[in-house]
C-alpha cells in the first residue's frame, strides 16, 4: 500500500479503524488490517473524516477586504454596492492571486471541495475567466465548482442573462440566481422560472441566492421548489440562504417544507454571514435571520452550511475553517444536543458533498483517498476545539500538516501542558 493510517476514529462512531491507500483510492478500511504501507501513520485514536466541503462561497471577492473601503453599515446592500464599486477596478492577475492564496488556506484547513458563485454582471466576464483559470490550477488538490451568479439581478441588470449563458458556455458548472434582488416579486419569480428552464435544457445543477432578506413575504423558495418539481430536477437544485424562512408565518412554513421535500431541493445556510447581515433593520429584539435548520432537517431536507465570505465587502473575518462555520451554525440554530452537533458536522462534510454531486467522496473502499486527520476524537470535539488538521490527504498524498494544539503551562503542581481534550 502507498499509505496506511492506523487506529483512526470515524465520524460514524467506529474506532480502531485502519485506512489503507493505493493508487489514490481507499483500498481497504477496517480494524487491524493485515497490510503494509510504504508510509504508515499512527492516528492514535484521532478522527479521520472525509474532507470538508464548502457549499457556498464567493471566491471572486475573497481577500479583498477594505478595497476600496470597508462596509460602514455592515449591511448586505452596502456590501453589494461596495462590490459594484470594486468590480470595474478588478484586475485578473490580482484576482487569481487572491483566490490562489485562499485555496492554500483551504487545503491547510482540509477543505478540498468548494462551490463558489462567480459574478457574471460584468461585460468583460473577467472574474469568470480568472476563476476558470484558478479551477484548472487547483484541480489536483481542490474540487472547485463554479456557479454563474447574476449579482445585480438577472432581469434588473441589462445583459445579465446573456452574460450568464456565455459564462456557462465558457465552462461554468452551475446556474445561479438572486430572485429577491429583482425589482418586483413577479420579476423574481420570472427569473427563477427562466433560470430553471435554462438549467433543465442544459442538464445543469441550480444554486440560487434565494430570499436572503428578513422579509417574511419573500417566498421565492416556493417558486424554486415548484419549478424544480415541474422540470424533474429533483436532487439537482439548492436554495442558498433562505433567511426569509426565519421570519415567515409558521402556517405557511408548514406547507412549504413538504413542497421542498417533494421537490428534492436542498437548503444551504451561511451561519457566519446570516447572523452578521440579517436583522440589521431591527432595533430590539433583533432576529438571528438564519433559515430554520432543525425544522428543514426534521422534514428530511438536506441542509449544508457554507462559509459564503472571507475578508470581502460583506465580512471582514474568516480563514477557510469549516469547523468555525459549523460552530457558529450550531449556536445560531441552538442545535446543542449531541445529535444536532453531529448534524452540523455533516453540514460541512457529507451533505454538501451530496449537493455538489462529488464523485468518489467518502471514507469507504473505492472512494478517493481524500481525508483529513483531526486533532480530536469525535465530530463534536472537532467542532468544540476547531481542531487542528494534523494531516490532510488528497488522492493518497499528504498535502498539508499542522501540529496539534497544545499550550505549555508554568504553574507549580500543575501539568506541564494542556491540549484541551478530555479523557486521555
Ligand atoms: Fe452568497
Amino acid at each position: 500500500m502507498d499509505l496506511v493510517v492506523r487506529n483512526a476514529s470515524l465520524p460514524d462512531g467506529r474506532t480502531g479503524i485502519d485506512i489503507a491507500v493505493q493508487d489514490g483510492r481507499i483500498a481497504a478500511l477496517g480494524p487491524a488490517l493485515v497490510v503494509q504501507g510504504a508510509r504508515e501513520i499512527d492516528a492514535g485514536g484521532d478522527l479521520a473524516s472525509a474532507p470538508f466541503v464548502d457549499a457556498h462561497f464567493h471566491m471572486d471577492s475573497t481577500l479583498s477586504y477594505g478595497m476600496p473601503r470597508v462596509n460602514a453599515s455592515g449591511t448586505l446592500l452596502e456590501g453589494i454596492a461596495l462590490w459594484g464599486e470594486l468590480k470595474p477596478q478588478l484586475v485578473q492577475d490580482a484576482l487569481v492571486e487572491r483566490a490562489m492564496q485562499y485555496c492554500d488556506w483551504a487545503v491547510a484547513r482540509g477543505l478540498l471541495a468548494i462551490r463558489t458563485h462567480v459574478d457574471v454582471c460584468d461585460e468583460r466576464l473577467l472574474a469568470v475567466e480568472a476563476l476558470l483559470d484558478v479551477k484548472r490550477r487547483v484541480a489536483p488538490y481542490i474540487n472547485l465548482q463554479l456557479v454563474a451568479f447574476p449579482q445585480d439581478g438577472l432581469l434588473r441588470s441589462p445583459g445579465a442573462f446573456d452574460n450568464l449563458k456565455r459564462a456557462i458556455g465558457m465552462g461554468v458548472d452551475v446556474v445561479g440566481g438572486i430572485p429577491h434582488f429583482e425589482r418586483t416579486m413577479a420579476q423574481g419569480a420570472e427569473s427563477v422560472r427562466l433560470l430553471c428552464e435554462f438549467a433543465a435544457e442544459q442538464g445543469l445543477r441550480v444554486d440560487m441566492h434565494c430570499d436572503e432578506t428578513d422579509d417574511p413575504l419573500s417566498r421565492h423558495i416556493e417558486t424554486l421548489a415548484y419549478e424544480t418539481w415541474r422540470l424533474g430536477m429533483q436532487g439537482r437544485v439548492a436554495g442558498s440562504h433562505l433567511t426569509s424562512m426565519h421570519s415567515m408565518d409558521n402556517y405557511y412554513v408548514s406547507k412549504l417544507l413538504p413542497l421542498m421535500r417533494e421537490s428534492g431541493v436542498a437548503a444551504i445556510a451561511n451561519p457566519l454571514i446570516n447572523i452578521t447581515l440579517q436583522g440589521r433593520h431591527d432595533t430590539y429584539p433583533k432576529r438571528r435571520g438564519m433559515t430554520r435548520v432543525p425544522e428543514l432537517l426534521a422534514a428530511g431536507i438536506d441542509v449544508a452550511f457554507g462559509h459564503d465570505c472571507v475578508m470581502d465587502p460583506w465580512y471582514g473575518l474568516g480563514s477557510g475553517d469549516m469547523l468555525e462555520v459549523a460552530h457558529m451554525g450550531l449556536h445560531v440554530a441552538q442545535m446543542t444536543g449531541q445529535e444536532g452537533m453531529r448534524a452540523c458536522f455533516e453540514a460541512v462534510t457529507s451533505t454538501p458533498a451530496r449537493i455538489l454531486g462529488l464523485e468518489g467522496y467518502g471514507l469507504a473502499p473505492g472512494c478517493h483517498a481524500d481525508f483529513v486527520l483531526l486533532d480530536a476524537a469525535t465530530p463534536v470535539e472537532a467542532i468544540r476545539l476547531r481542531a487542528a488538521r494534523r494531516l490532510v490527504v488528497r488522492r493518497g498524498k499528504v498535502v498539508a500538516e499542522a501540529p496539534s494544539m497544545r499550550a505549555a503551562l508554568h504553574l507549580p503542581g500543575r501539568p506541564a501542558s494542556v491540549d484541551f481534550r478530555i479523557g486521555r
